[in-house]
């Protein structure tokens, strides 16, 4: 079937005829784009100076982008140093090795106490507070196994250094039944004073045996420089 060519539009027609009032022609009746009446296109900015970025302004923005990583991370580090040196503080100005340790152990048993005071409601800050608890006792175990307990066997206490190293295998045991169990059960705050039992004779024997026995045996250089490498693990977990 034949079809009808569709009609010019009116809007097409117009169009032409307005671009023919505006656009230049040269003597054979062609457009030319000289002496055009319209506007030239605006610029779009920066365009005129908008060029291919060579190999030396990549390197440039490379460099300046590192520079500033790197001083973001400075600063970063910066933060993360004095937090720690914070975190480790009470534990270094409390004295020697064994003081510093004493006094950490009677830290650990004041979080233990704000636990027991929560109630079967208070899940949420029983969670916290068993956080606190983990992050105290995992810096504290690494103090003591890394510095103390190896000064130990090496001042001829390797059974008594590896029975106190197996305490705290128990430690880490409880902290992860806590960690898994519900914090609104009763079981939950029965394990934590069966913690407390356990590992209060652990530090007791740890002050009043153990420590006086390794620090007896120690110089006073010695004692010193176990102090340091006490407080540098520290500060790996603080
Ligand atoms: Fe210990
Ligand atoms: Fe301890």
């Amino acid at each position: 079937m034949a079809t009808t060519p569709a009609p010019r539009t009116r809007t097409t027609s117009a169009k032409r005829s307005a671009n023919a009032k505006t656009e230049a022609r040269d003597d054979d009746g062609r457009f030319t784009n000289e002496g055009t009446t319209s506007a030239p296109a605006p610029k779009r900015a920066g365009s005129a100076s908008r060029k291919k970025p060579t190999r030396s302004d990549l390197n440039a923005t490379t460099g300046q982008m590192l520079a500033a990583g790197a001083a973001g991370l400075a600063v970063g580090l910066a933060a993360n140093v004095a937090r720690k040196l914070a975190v480790q503080s009470p534990t270094y100005f409390a004295g020697e090795w064994d003081e510093a340790l004493k006094a950490e152990h009677e830290l650990t048993l004041k979080v233990f106490d704000a636990i027991e005071a929560t109630t079967e409601s208070n899940t949420t800050k029983r969670s916290m507070l068993l956080a606190n608890l983990k992050h105290m006792l995992t810096k504290h175990a690494l103090e003591e196994e890394n510095a103390v307990y190896a000064a130990m066997r090496d001042a001829g206490e390797a059974e008594a250094a590896d029975h106190l190293n197996n305490d705290h295998g128990y430690v880490k045991q409880y902290l992860y039944d806590l960690t898994m169990m519900p914090k609104d059960s009763p079981a939950w705050i029965a394990k934590v004073r069966q913690f407390r039992a356990d590992i209060t004779k652990h530090m007791r024997e740890e002050e009043t045996t153990l420590f006086p026995l390794l620090k007896g045996k120690l110089t006073p250089e010695k004692n010193k420089e176990l102090t340091a490498a006490m407080n540098k693990e520290g500060l790996k977990i603080a």
